[in-house]
């Protein structure tokens, strides 16, 4: 069975675990959280780094860190991971949902503005499958109401979006350069990874200082064991960071393989009839973090009879996301009730992710695309 997720961990990686196995250095204190902070902020362009235990809570952390009141809402896709709604609920506000676009499955900008309420707090953007939000939009709308952004780029480590905001010509930027905070997941499929881990990025001093404060349960120097907030364990350990920063070392070649991945995958599938792609728009760089698919109605299949069938020729996969609207757990709380979102429901039944591991090779690659043709035909 072809896995739809490897990871790739070399010698470096080794090296550096091994060194703090070796000097003892395992737990929350030790050289590579620094460093593997610093480059990351570095290559994202910000200023700070947090490091914590995972994606989900370097959202928790961001949320908390914007001060929201109960009741104050913060607009995101339906079509994301349950992470992003936690994040606001455990905080004591309240998700405010939106459909996402047909052709990059990322939150559909246009109906940001519509949901906007005196309540709202903060926009969500989630760089879905490692493709853009559109970000210059969103950017405009946090100024003018002055919502904070809270960036999602779990899944777009090294992705790029065009924008033209505040320059005469347009630049590249790496999503995690937008948002107030700007959260990462290192979790095993992450173009990066630490196993399990996540960052919060910053350009902001004051903002910065609160993150350190929540991830270390608010204990407030110079006294030891003196607290006048409530803070969390969110703490990142060595060992984590120490592959962490060992993957940082390799970015520029995981995100071209990545790119490589992505763009061979098009290559050999884009003449299959109804069968719907990823797209790059053209203000838009993805990484491909993984590569999804979309199967027409016509096909008379779902993604789950697909997946079975694709299984049968030895390729593992991965259905997309189920709306948060679709959620039972939110549905019991009694919210999104009767709210319809058609282009993410479409994608919960008819769209899948194939292998798109960084260990995948070519081989295994058209294999996959093989299977592919083979049910499809
Ligand atoms: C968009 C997005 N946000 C947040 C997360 C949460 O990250 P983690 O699994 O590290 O908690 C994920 C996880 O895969 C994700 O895809």
């Amino acid at each position: 069975m072809i896995p739809v997720n490897e990871p790739s961990l070399g010698a470096r990686e080794q090296e550096y675990v091994l060194e703090c196995v070796r000097t003892g250095w395992v737990s929350s204190a030790g050289k590579f959280i620094n460093e593997f902070e610093e480059r990351w902020a570095a290559y994202c362009g910000r200023r700070y780094g947090i490091a914590v235990s995972n994606g989900t809570v370097a959202l928790q952390l961001a949320v908390a860190c914007t001060g929201l009141e109960p009741g104050d809402e913060v607009i995101m896709p339906t079509f994301t991971i349950i992470s992003c709604a936690l994040a606001v609920i455990y905080s004591g506000g309240v998700p405010v949902l939106v459909d996402c676009d047909p052709r990059t499955w990322c939150m559909d900008v246009a109906q940001v503005k519509e949901k906007l309420t005196p309540r709202t707090r903060a926009i969500m953007p989630v760089h879905i499958y490692g493709h853009p939000v559109e970000m210059d939009p969103l950017l405009d709308l946090a100024d003018k109401y002055g919502l904070a952004i809270i960036e999602d780029a779990a899944e777009a480590h090294g992705a790029e979006y065009l924008s033209s905001r505040g320059v005469s010509e347009s630049v590249f930027r790496r999503c995690g350069s937008f948002g107030a905070l700007s959260c990462f997941s290192f979790y095993s499929n992450k173009l990066i990874t630490t196993g399990e881990g996540g960052m919060v990025l910053t350009d902001d001093p004051i903002l910065a200082e609160k993150a350190y404060g929540l991830r270390n349960l608010c204990f407030q120097p110079p006294r030891r064991f003196y607290h006048e907030a409530l803070g969390f364990n969110f703490r990142i350990t060595n060992l984590q960071a120490a592959l962490g920063l060992a993957q940082v070392e390799r970015i520029d070649e995981i995100v071209a393989r990545k790119r490589w991945m992505g763009q061979e995958y098009t290559r050999r599938l884009k003449d299959i009839r109804g069968l719907q792609l990823p797209v790059e728009e053209p203000w838009a760089r993805s990484v491909y973090w993984m590569y999804g698919v979309v199967l027409s109605e016509e096909c008379g299949m779902d993604a789950n009879q697909f997946a079975q069938q694709l299984r049968e020729r030895g390729a593992e996969t991965r259905p997309f996301f189920l709306g948060m609207h679709e959620q039972p757990v939110f549905q019991k709380r009694g919210l999104f009730l009767d709210e319809r979102y058609p282009v993410a429901e479409r994608l919960a039944r008819q769209g899948l992710y194939l292998p798109s591991g960084l260990a995948l090779t070519e081989g295994q690659l058209e294999q996959v695309c093989k299977a592919v043709h083979e049910v499809l035909a």
